[in-house]
């Protein structure tokens, strides 16, 4: 089994329906209506009826334990596919709503990470992500909370969420901060938005890699800017085709972004949302071992691990 490294997994976003159903026994809920659909899926039509179905799982989390347990469980999950390092994208909003302290939350989550590693050797971090449909001073606040509580496991800043509002320059300020105190930045942009959301990324935040990005294949010279800065993309094959950006894995760009020389990783995103694992993912990008090998190592080199953890990392990953 080729090891595998994932770049982009949303922490809610990885819950798979059994625990949903789960948490919201556990907690004495009813489970959101309209949430599974006749089959026992999650049901949404579009990317934004998607952000909507994503919302309401969410509202099985009531308790820190809660958050532990679903990071434990997609690690436990994903290491059996070979996974040997994952960076899950972990938004503080919902914590907060709930009236968990960040440091408690930071501490489910730790736990989740260390049962985890403990069990099945796989090696969890923490990207702090912001919702941009919820505007950039909610941004700053998180990334103030974010250096003003540092953990060794929070790597990283991000933001998802809602591609069409705002512009990345009105988060500049929060993006900032996170650079500056030493933490790598990663952006979602070119993923329902055009190459012009990518290029707009690139000018205004200090990000080393793009969440998604593919719509970059539709601009030959932004392709070239992104080889040239060394500038990663976290590609997600399946949730591009789940929603729509793309007819079937055929049409997906994936192939094209490589042969131009752009820096690629395979990921997940949501995986119980789009049908996919990131096993899954590498068994359906159509390339060989060595290629898939490669993606391995660009995803470790474009981590916001430590030196030393990487080192380790490309090794048990060889060539
Ligand atoms: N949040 C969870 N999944 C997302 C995606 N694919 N795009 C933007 N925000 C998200
Ligand atoms: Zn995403």
């Amino acid at each position: 089994m080729i090891p595998k490294v994932e770049l982009h997994c949303h922490l809610e976003g990885s819950i798979a329906p059994a625990l949903a159903r789960e948490l919201a026994a556990r907690n004495g809920l009813d489970l959101p209506s309209g949430l599974f659909g006749a089959d026992g899926h999650y049901v949404w039509r579009d990317f934004w009826s998607f952000l909507a179905a994503y919302d309401r799982v969410c509202t099985v989390l009531r308790t820190p334990r809660d958050f532990g347990d679903v990071i434990y469980s997609y690690l436990a999950g994903v290491a059996a596919e070979g996974a040997v390092y994952v960076e899950m994208f972990c938004s503080p909003e919902r914590p907060a709503a709930l009236g968990i302290s960040y440091a408690a939350w930071l501490e489910a989550l730790a736990e989740g990470i260390d049962r985890a590693h403990r069990e099945f050797g796989i090696v969890g971090r923490i990207i702090i992500i912001c919702i941009r449909h919820l505007g950039p001073e909610r941004a700053l606040a998180m990334a103030e909370a974010m250096v003003a509580e540092p953990h060794p496991y929070v790597v990283g800043f991000g933001m998802g969420g809602d591609e069409a509002k705002f512009t990345p320059a009105d988060f500049a300020p929060a993006y900032r901060l996170a650079h500056d105190k030493g933490y790598g930045c990663t952006v979602h942009a070119g993923e329902v938005v055009g190459p012009e959301s990518v290029w707009a990324a690139i000018d205004c935040l200090p990000v080393t890699r793009i969440g998604h990005g593919v719509r970059s294949a539709d601009d030959t010279a932004l392709m070239a800017e992104l080889a040239r800065r060394g500038t990663v993309l976290e590609v997600c094959p399946g949730s591009n085709v789940a929603l729509g950006l793309y007819p079937d894995r055929a049409s997906h760009p994936l192939h094209r972004l490589i042969a131009a020389g752009v820096p690629v990783t395979l990921n997940s995103d949501d995986p119980p949302f789009f049908h996919t694992t990131l096993g899954n993912e590498y068994d359906k990008a159509d390339l060989d071992d060595a290629a898939l090998r490669h993606i391995a190592r660009t995803a470790v080199d474009a981590s916001f691990a430590d030196e030393a953890t990487k080192q380790r990392l490309l090794k048990e990953i060889g060539s």
